[in-house]
């Protein structure tokens, strides 16, 4: 694939893997990429500047106030990317980036830019195995920096383990599948029937307060939901989008709403419904709600009637509900996440809440919840059953899409 209008800053921290960056470079640089590249000082001591200017034929960034620039030269940089690639990334710049901190060139146009960033991670074993880089790697995989590597094999401390960064031709073909995934979207999103339709998305989970301090909830983390409403948004459909408390952000010209109880949700749902032309509920609302909100915290020793510290009574089913006042040019799309039976019981739940289309999560082998992947199966009312690979939610959400536009 030719990389030709694309805009690439490598950034080159201090690890003795920074020897095999220019490669990279030059590999990009073959496929028609304009690259510009940033190094910290300490990498800097691993090869040399005039070397990686070279190859990029560009002259390198370092500092954060050079003589030859203009003050906002960060921003200038942060703004022109298309694609950060951090190669070699060492623990500290991971750490960095995952604290906020700006103290160089570097660590402050990636706090800068609204481009994606992605990171070749190389370091000495234990240090990557260090529970605190992994939390920094966690965090920042949540965020949806994206990691590629390490690997494993002999490091430059004389050990062997995990911790080598990739090889550049490796983080190359990284960079090109990040920008064939891109493209893909874009075409295939842009020629959907959707455009100014209302799309009414509800994601993550639902809170139902026990007491002041307690509520009951479930594991959704709402990444399916939010990467829904998006691409429904790439495709020019007017979104709204009614969220559970998660942690996620959301497109601008995305309206999000946000709540808290499936009475909540279901008020917000049916407030939109009315002049919407599809319902995705992706969302997990909670099926039981205490009978009675208790003021106080309840103490544990306190018990009801029955014995039972607490009671518990059932929440309104939003798609149900709705399905009863739909209008026959209004979708309804419901998700299913089954333990057992999964084909069977999503056919009933798509029969008894007269949906469109059900979409029935894969338990098999990792739980959809708070997982950047999912496996489905699609589900039509004719019963005709399309199963999907594994995939990354968002690239999942476009497939979705994609047939639900489709829904007659
Ligand atoms: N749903 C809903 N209102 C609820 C509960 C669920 O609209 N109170 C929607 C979900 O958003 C999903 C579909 O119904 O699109 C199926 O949800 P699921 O939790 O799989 O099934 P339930 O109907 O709750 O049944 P069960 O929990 O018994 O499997």
């Amino acid at each position: 694939m030719s990389l030709k209008n694309k805009n690439i800053i490598i950034g080159i921290t201090g690890g003795i893997a920074a020897y095999k960056t220019p490669y990279l470079i030059r590999l990009l640089k073959q496929s028609g990429a304009e690259v510009r590249t940033i190094m910290t000082s300490a990498a800097t001591k691993f090869i040399t500047p005039l070397t990686i200017e070279t190859v990029s034929q560009n002259p390198i960034a370092c500092e954060m106030f050079p003589d030859r620039y203009a003050s906002t030269h960060h921003i200038d940089l942060a703004e022109w990317a298309d694609l950060f690639v951090i190669a070699p990334a060492t623990a500290n710049c991971i750490g960095k980036i995952a604290s906020g901190i700006c103290d160089d060139l570097l660590s402050t146009v990636i706090c800068a830019t609204k481009a994606p960033v992605m990171l070749a991670p190389a370091m000495n074993t234990q240090m990557y195995l260090n529970p605190i880089t992994q939390n920094n790697i966690e965090y920042l995989k949540s965020l949806d920096y994206i990691f590629v590597g390490p690997g494993s094999g002999e490091l430059a401390c004389e050990t062997t383990g995990v911790g080598r960064m990739l090889e550049p031709d490796e983080i190359y073909s990284e960079i090109e599948s990040f920008f064939r995934k891109k493209k893909v979207k874009k075409v295939d999103l842009a020629n959907l029937p959707l455009k100014n339709k209302k799309v009414i998305v509800t994601a993550g989970p639902c809170r139902e307060a026990i007491d002041p301090v307690r509520y009951i909830s479930n594991r959704s983390s709402g990444k399916m939901g939010y990467a829904l409403a998006e691409a429904a948004n790439d495709a020019g459909a007017e979104v709204i989008l009614i969220s559970g408390p998660v942690n996620l952000e959301t497109d601008a010209n995305i309206n999000l709403v946000r709540v808290e109880s499936t009475e909540q949700m279901y008020l917000a749902v049916k407030k939109y419904f009315k002049n919407a032309h599809y319902l995705i509920m992706a969302a997990a609302p909670a099926d039981f709600k205490a009978k009675k909100v208790a003021i106080q915290k309840i103490k544990k020793e306190k018990t009801n009637n029955s014995g039972q510290p607490l009671e518990l009574s059932p929440t309104v089913d939003i798609l149900s509900s709705l399905s009863k006042v739909k209008k026959p040019n209004q979708k309804l799309i419901g998700f299913a996440l089954e333990t057992e039976n999964g084909v069977k019981n999503a056919k009933a739940k798509l029969k008894a809440k007269k949906l469109d289309l059900i979409i029935l999560n894969s338990t098999e082998e990792a739980t959809p919840f708070d997982n950047d992947s999912n496996r489905v199966i699609i589900i039509n009312k004719q019963g005709r059953q399309e199963p999907l690979p594994r995939m990354d939610k968002k690239e999942l959400a476009v497939e979705l899409i994609k047939r639900i536009a489709k829904v007659k």
